[in-house]
């Protein structure tokens, strides 16, 4: 065997050579891997003695994709188009072996060789939409070749891997092979060798794209199909007009046709964001004083506390991953009204075809209910999602302590309360943790875990596992009122209220944000979660939200009763803007002796997200949250923060600090409202003209 570079060798299998990429953890296309394969693919075509080539690759995986960490770096030789193109261009055949998951340049790559072969498991595809890019080495020109216009659209324009069963059924791979890969690949090599089989180069098919010529309509219907899921990002788009080009262009110049637009994406702000928010959500997984080796609970059984909203979509959360799950209520009533929920939304999904009729029965079948607590004795982990209110949360956590395994996490899912006055009601604080899911449980990828005062290493590693391996995007946060997400929002729904009563209407804050990329705004939101729940809580402190209060009196409680902030017609979502919902916010205001002013929707979208900025700088001051890029995960997939803007932290550093600071200044001038105060930490970096996410 030779080392051509550090992670890429050459080897000989008869008279097959096989060259090896060995680049940890993913395989990614780094310089050294370009270089290794260039070198390695001129040796092998130089030796006389080699008749084909096979590339694989070690570990876990087939290449995943160029190194995104050297993107908005200088380039450094080879190029990915130089290396490609030996590969087709050369005069001996090769078979690219996939195991793990080909993706991005990995695939373009695979499509380079003249065939692909591959394990069953594989997976394949091209995520580059997701970082705001396009495959930009030659992908969008090769795919259709083979695929088909109307798969590569869909799999580009996605970014979805598709199976390797998929991949064969459309010409994508070649073979699905069982056993030792390298040596079936090898096999597939010595055929292609002994049949003498012309090359197989992809840029001289045309079939596929031929039968796409000459019909706009194709590239018109799947614009329409994908417009609404891909609102404000800019990357989809670009696919789209790349695989146009394959279509209408010959192959050399929709090759440069998909560089001009690739380049285009690269030095966008969407795609900027889209790459570092790549890495944030990667980053929130490590944890400075609980390595990635703290040994985490393995989680057989869980356990749920309250068959509610939130009880019921943790438990499927459970279901869904394959763990057992014992849902614990009062009342047999209670229980059966929560089981049902969830057994219709199961029903839902599969009616949509998410799942068969027997997934539903398979997961149904993992949940248990019961109002014996006894049955949660043997859970690994157990959440409490109970009634929101720390004397009935102290009860049920005193009498876990009495019934859980002694090495049992027990976690809440409570969104207010203090998690360490929660844990001091049992003998275990150290056991105690907060998870705190995202309403609705099931769907919503967010997990903040709250760490108590006394949580163990273990307890937040378990936390941390578990989060992952039920699908969520798991984020460690501290105890404080609300945590990172609600803290935050609640600053914007403070401003969100000032606006309407100085000058705004619902509607024009809520379109503000929306156009920003917010899937929705605030009062819509409010009209969505419904506003008696806001208003039974401020009449028990005696508190007042005083056009909230008077929409409420009117018996206007959101779409639930047709209308709030909004009127609804019924059996529609569509929020409709409601005179008499406006002749309100304008007796209020008058009442308190505010003169309305027409407010420019630039002012609006500062006004609420500036002061969501400040308050995740406190946050990071008081170490609530570990660093400013977990505020951003936060953001995205907890409360539809457009990716495309890579969160509040990442976009105040964008705009400047300084600018925002001076604009807050200027606000509490004006306003003479502490409101406005920058939060030290945003004082001293927008001083030293830095930002959240420096160094
Ligand atoms: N470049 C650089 N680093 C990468 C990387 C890449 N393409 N893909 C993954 N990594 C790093 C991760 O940051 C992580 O590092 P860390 O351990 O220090 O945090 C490590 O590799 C492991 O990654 P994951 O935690 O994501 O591992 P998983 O096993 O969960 O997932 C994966 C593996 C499915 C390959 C996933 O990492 C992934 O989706 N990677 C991105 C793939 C991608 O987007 N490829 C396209 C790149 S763009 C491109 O190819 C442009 C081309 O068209 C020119
Ligand atoms: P819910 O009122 O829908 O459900 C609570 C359930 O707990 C009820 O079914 C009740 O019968 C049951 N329950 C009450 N006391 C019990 C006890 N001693 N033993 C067993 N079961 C008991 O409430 P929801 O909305 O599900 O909230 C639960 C928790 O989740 C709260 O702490 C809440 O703050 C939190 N949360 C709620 C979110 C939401 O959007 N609804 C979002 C995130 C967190």
């Amino acid at each position: 065997m030779t080392a051509i570079t550090e992670s890429v060798d050459l080897d000989r299998r008869g008279r097959i050579a096989v060259l090896t990429v060995n680049n940890p953890p993913v395989n990614a296309l780094s310089q050294h891997v370009r270089q290794g394969l260039r070198d390695g693919v001129r040796a092998a075509n130089a030796d006389t003695s080699v008749d084909a080539i096979v590339l694989a690759c070690a570990g876990r995986t087939f290449i995943a994709g160029a190194d995104i960490s050297e993107f908005g770096k200088p380039p450094r030789e080879p190029g990915l188009h130089e290396v490609l193109d030996l590969i087709e261009r050369g005069p001996k055949p090769v078979v690219a072996a996939i195991h793990g998951t080909a993706l991005g340049g990995g695939l373009e790559v695979a499509l380079a060789c003249h065939w692909r072969v591959a394990v069953k498991s594989a997976r394949v595809g091209f995520p580059e939409v997701k970082l705001g890019l396009l495959p930009g080495a030659l992908g969008t020109q090769r795919l259709p070749r083979v695929a088909g216009v109307e798969k590569a659209l869909q799999m580009i324009v996605s970014g979805d891997p598709i199976t390797a069963d998929d991949a064969l059924k459309h010409g994508v791979i070649d073979e699905i092979v069982d056993g030792d890969l390298t040596a079936a690949a090898v096999a597939f090599a010595e055929k292609v060798v002994r049949e003498k089989s012309p090359l197989r180069k992809i840029r001289d098919l045309d079939e596929k794209v031929a039968a796409a010529r000459g019909k706009p309509e194709i590239f018109a219907n799947f614009r329409k199909s994908v417009a609404r899921q891909t609102r404000g990002f800019r990357a989809p788009e670009n696919c789209i007009k790349a695989i146009e080009a394959a279509v209408n262009l010959p192959f050399d110049e929709g090759v440069k046709r998909e560089r001009e637009l690739f380049v285009e994406l690269l030095n966008s702000p969407e795609s900027k964001a889209q790459r570092y928010f790549f890495f944030a959500e990667r980053e929130a997984a490590k944890i400075p004083d609980v390595p990635a080796d703290t040994p985490a609970k393995d989680i057989k059984k869980a356990g749920v506390i309250g068959a509610g909203t939130m009880g019921g979509g943790i438990a499927m959360n459970f279901a869904n991953a394959g763990i057992p799950v014992t849902v614990v209520e009062v009342t047999k009533e209670a229980l059966d009204r929560g089981l049902a929920v969830v057994r219709k939304n199961y029903e839902i999904s599969a009616s949509r075809g998410r799942f068969t009729a027997a997934d539903v029965e398979k997961r149904m079948g993992l949940i248990t209910g019961t109002t014996d607590w006894n049955a949660v004795k043997d859970a690994d982990i157990v959440i409490e999602a109970v009634f929101e209110e720390m004397p009935v949360k102290k009860e049920v956590f005193a009498r876990l302590d009495g019934i859980a395994k002694p090495d049992a996490v027990l976690a809440t899912n409570t969104s207010t309360l203090d998690v360490n006055e929660i844990a001091s009601a049992t003998k275990r604080p150290e056991s105690v943790i907060g998870t705190h899911f995202f309403s609705p449980a099931n769907v919503m990828r967010l997990l903040e875990n709250v760490r108590g005062a006394k949580s163990s290493k273990t307890a937040i590693a378990t936390a941390m596992a578990v989060g992952r391996r039920i699908g969520k995007v798991p984020v460690l946060v501290g105890v404080c009122y609300g945590f990172v997400g609600n803290r935050m929002l609640h600053q914007r729904g403070l401003q969100a209220e000032k606006l309407i009563l100085e000058g705004a209407l619902p509607h024009q804050v809520d379109k503000v944000l929306t156009d920003f990329g917010f899937p929705m705004g605030p009062f819509a939101m409010s009209d969505l979660a419904g506003l008696d729940v806001g208003w039974r809580i401020r009449k028990g402190r005696g508190t007042k939200s005083p056009v909230a209060d008077r929409i409420c009196e009117l018996g206007r409680f959101g779409q639930k009763t047709g209308g709030g902030y909004y009127t609804y017609e019924s059996g529609d979502r569509k929020p409709i803007p409601d005179n008499e919902v406006e002749k309100i916010i304008v007796d209020v205001a008058t009442s308190m002796g505010i003169t309305r002013r027409p407010i420019a929707d630039e002012e609006i979208l500062q006004r609420l997200l500036y002061p969501m900025v400040n308050e995740g700088a406190k946050i990071l001051e008081e170490k609530i949250a570990i660093r400013a890029s977990d505020i951003d995960v936060i953001w995205v997939y907890g409360y539809g923060w457009p990716v495309y803007r890579g969160g509040p932290m990442f976009w105040a550093d964008q705009i400047g600090l300084k600018s925002l600071r001076d604009r807050m200044l200027e606000w509490k001038k004006q306003s003479g409202d502490d409101f406005w105060t920058p939060a030290p930490r945003l004082a001293r970096l927008a001083d030293q003209g830095k930002g959240f996410l420096d160094k």
